[in-house]
Order: structure tokens, then sequence, then C-alpha cells
């Protein structure tokens, strides 16, 4: 999508659509715009309520073809999701048409943030496997803006930063027959080669090579082989340590011999979100170049049962020489991610962080579509990017990881078992990885929960793949580098 910034009055804007966000109860605008906002809540045609659009057209005061106003609930309980929802509410009234604007909302800086990712996620659709693709007109979008010193370079940079959540949800929409490890991979480095970028993958003999029998028993079931895609984004100095970051990319979750119950399995095309969010960040890091360096890793498997799959009962060597009983097929994300957190130490990085479809125990803890959980071993790694997370607003909420529940994954087999049991999933899951995240600053992302919108009356989630955890990878990253 084109997005400007709006130049000149805003009155004056002759595209096919003018867009203005308003408070329940009250009309900042001014002008013809205020004359008509003031008309419409006298006739009880719009009160500014969560949700609520409204259209006017013709009007002969306007150069706009129409006037849309778009509801955002009382001030004194908005928030940025808040502006996010209102924006994302009236571009899908705007879609017929070609060009639209959104009327300066306030004077501050932060409120452009929201309507540009709001405007730009509540436009995304995903039809690239339909026959029958409904065309969206739209193409262009110009964000007016109230506050000084605003340029298209700022429009520019959260544009490019949404994109990132556009390209996660695009990969995750995928299902699993469209979108093998094999396939993941050269999609990735096909994103490398066109902006630049340094992907590598490692085949199934390079990973047995790394001696990385935890990820390589969870493909053993499907024909669909394993791999795992590095890539290196170089913006500092080659000294510099990295920030490394880590994706669950199972790209489907049949839960393997331990068989997840048939309702709802469909949803396991996306358990390779965390690996889409990491990879969506390829684009990303080209185009805004910090001054920082990132390394993505993502191993990729298919987890099913078969005749050559990984059974309840194995005993398994991670790459770090620790030994795993396997409870259940069904803990599979742990076990690739196991392999994925050794191999992140070899680039001594500053911080190492790792997203994950990882637990339903997480869902039953937090909840769906609130916030995702946090663990890790820093806690100013944590705060940092629980930050990260209330500026993108992809929240986190932190779990405790005391040593304490490490009991729970006690074997006389093994060195540990990779299920603790229903108590505390999310954080015996973890505490699993704290096994392997060692020697340097790490947190655990647990997204279950948040990638996948079942609803479709959501205004800028869509039905399907959300693509969560771009924006907030994107900002942490972006923060960092900033602070250096
Ligand atoms: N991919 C799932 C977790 C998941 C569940 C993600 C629902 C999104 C929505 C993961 O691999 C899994 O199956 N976890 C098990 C772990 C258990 C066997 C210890 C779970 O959560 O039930
Ligand atoms: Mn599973
Ligand atoms: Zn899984």
């Amino acid at each position: 999508m084109n997005c400007r910034l709006g130049k000149g009055r805003p009155e004056d804007y002759a595209g096919d659509a003018i867009i203005a966000l308003v408070y329940q109860g009250e009309n900042r605008y001014r002008g013809v715009v205020k004359k008509i906002i003031d008309d419409a809540m006298e006739r009880g045609h719009f009160s500014g309520e969560p949700n609520e659009l409204f259209q006017v057209f013709p009007c002969d005061s306007l150069k706009a073809g129409r006037l849309i106003i778009a509801g955002l609930g009382k001030r004194e309980k908005a928030d940025f999701d808040s502006i996010r929802r209102a924006a994302a509410g009236a571009v899908r009234t705007v879609r017929k048409l070609k060009k639209a604007a959104y009327l300066p909302f306030d004077n501050s800086r932060q409120t452009l943030s929201p309507i540009i990712e709001g405007a730009l996620l509540g436009n995304y659709r995903f039809d690239t496997l339909k026959a029958d693709k409904k065309k969206i007109e739209l193409v262009e979008i110009s964000f007016f803006s109230g506050a000084p010193g605003i340029s298209q370079t700022d429009i520019d940079r959260v544009r490019i930063i949404t994109e990132g959540t556009i390209a996660a949800r695009d990969l995750a929409n995928l299902p699993a027959n469209k979108l093998t490890p094999a396939i993941l991979a050269s999609e990735a480095k096909k994103l490398g080669r066109k902006h630049g970028i340094m992907v590598k993958e490692l085949s199934e003999a390079d990973l047995r090579r790394l001696k990385m029998e935890a990820l390589l028993s969870v493909g053993k079931g499907s024909e669909n082989r394993p791999r795992m895609v590095v890539w290196e984004y170089k913006g500092a100095r080659k000294n510099d340590a990295p920030i490394v970051l880590v994706g669950k990319g199972v790209t489907f979750d049949s839960g393997g011999i331990s068989l997840k119950p048939g309702e709802g399995m469909g949803a396991m095309k996306g358990d390779m979100s965390g690996a889409g969010a990491v990879i969506s960040l390829i684009p990303t890091l080209a185009k805004l170049k910090p001054n920082i360096n990132v390394i993505g890793i993502t191993p990729l498997v298919e987890n099913m049962p078969s005749g050559a799959a990984y059974r309840p009962g194995d005993i398994l060597t991670a790459s770090n020489g620790k030994t795993i009983e396997v409870i259940s097929t069904d803990a599979e994300g742990r076990l690739i991610l196991a392999d994925a957190l050794v191999y992140a130490g070899r680039y001594k990085p500053q911080y190492v962080i790792d997203i994950a479809t990882l637990t339903g125990a997480c869902m039953v803890a937090l909840g769906i579509h609130i916030c995702a959980g946090i663990m890790g071993n820093d806690q100013q790694l944590i705060d940092r990017l629980v930050k990260a997370g209330e500026e993108s607003g992809e929240r986190l909420w932190q779990l405790p990881l005391w040593r304490e529940y490490r009991e729970f994954l006690k074997t006389p087999a093994a060195d540990m078992k990779n299920s603790g049991g229903r108590w505390g999933g999310a954080i015996t899951a973890g505490s699993f990885l704290s096994n392997f995240a060692e020697g340097y600053k790490w947190a655990h992302l647990d997204i279950a929960g948040m990638d996948n919108e079942e609803s479709g009356n959501h205004p800028f989630r869509y039905q399907g793949a959300t693509g969560w955890g771009a924006r907030l990878l994107a900002r942490f990253i972006l923060d960092r580098a900033a602070a250096k």
C-alpha cells in the first residue's frame, strides 16, 4: 500500500474519502468536518461508540467524495488499540475506492502509529489460494497529522514495521500442504536474496552433523524432511554481540504418535507462527537498517505419526549432550527449540529471544488474544520486551521461572522429560527450555493463543493468522539500536 503524509489543508483533500476518528461524545474537529459530525451526533446517527461507523456523502462542502466517522469509545477508556480498531474498521469501508485519507487526529506523534497499523492491517486479506480474488481497489492512503515535525520517513517506518506483520500473516495462513519445511526455507531464502540478507539453509545432514537429535526426531515421522534456516542481518560492527531470535517452525503439528484430537487440528498449520514472525523481519531490517546485528534461527519440521515417527518413551540426546525422555510426542516444540537454542549460543549473543506457539496451558493461564506469556533468565531483557509489547499492542505478561519448576521435569531415565504434566504447563515448558538456553541472556515468548483469529469479526486481526510478534520484535530491535 502506498502510504503518504497528508499535505495541505485536510478539508481540501480531493481523494475518494476522508476518515475522522471520534471519541464518544466529543468532537474536536474543526470547520465543515466538525459541523457534519455535530449534526450526525445531534440527530442520533452517531455517538462515537467503539466499532461505530457512519458515512456521509456526497458532501458538497468537502472535496473528498465522502466522510467516514469512526467511533473510539470514551476517551478515558480508550487506548492505542481503540485507535487501531477504529482505523481498521474505517478502512474496510473504503476498499472499493482508490484513495482515502485519515484526518489529523491529535497533536501527538504517538497516535500516528496505531492509525497506520490499523489502516494497513484492517485492509489485509488472504486470498492467495482463491481463484476468485476480490479486488482491493484501494491504492493510496494519506495520513494527516497534527503533530509537529511528522515526515514521510515517520510514515514509512510504521508502514515497513506493519508490513512485517502482513508478511508473517501471509506465511502462517499457508496451509501445511503449501508450506512444508522445505518451502518455508525457500521462502526465507527468496526474501534474503531480494533484500540482500544472508540466509543459509541447514540440511538434515548438517543437523545430523550438529548432533541435533531432539530436532531431528520430531521430523522423523514426516516425508517433509526437517531443516533449519539461519539468517544474519549485519547492521553494526562485526564483533558487536547480536540479538538472536529463535522461532518455532512446526509447519503442521498433528501431535505425532501422541495424536491430537481431530477437532480443531487444522489450526495446527499455524504452529510455525513463531518462525514466520522471525522470517518476516528480514525485509523490515533490510529496509530500516538499524545499527545492530540480528540473527534469526528457525528450526523447521512437520510433526506426523508414521512407522518412522519418534515415540513416547524414546530418549533423545540434544546437541548440548543432555538427554530427554519423550513423554508426549506432542510436546515437540520444546524439542526443536532445545537444539536451536544450543545453536544460538555459538553467536555469543547479547540476547536470545525465542518465540513459539508452545503450550495450550499458556492459553489456559492468560486467555486468548490478550497477551503472550514471557519467561526468561534476565529481568532487564524481559522488562524491555514488555515495554516493546506495550508500544506495539502485542502485550506480554511475565510468568515465573523459579527453579522449583524443574522438579516437574525429573525422570529416573534421563536428564529430564519433555512434559511436566498438567500443572503450570506453560512454565514447565519454559523451564525445560532453560536447560538449553545456557550461558546467555534469554527470554521465551509463548504465543499460543495469539497466532490465530477464529472469529473473523475483529477489525484488524482478520480471520486466520494474526502475524503476532513481528511488530513486537521489530520495535524491540529498533529500540535497542536507538539506545546505542
Ligand atoms: N503447538 C502446540 C501448542 C498449541 C496449542 C498452540 C493450541 C496453539 C494452540 C504444542 O506443540 C502442544 O501440543 N503442546 C502440548 C504440550 C503437552 C503435550 C505437554 C499442549 O499444550 O497440550
Ligand atoms: Mn504439539
Ligand atoms: Zn506444536
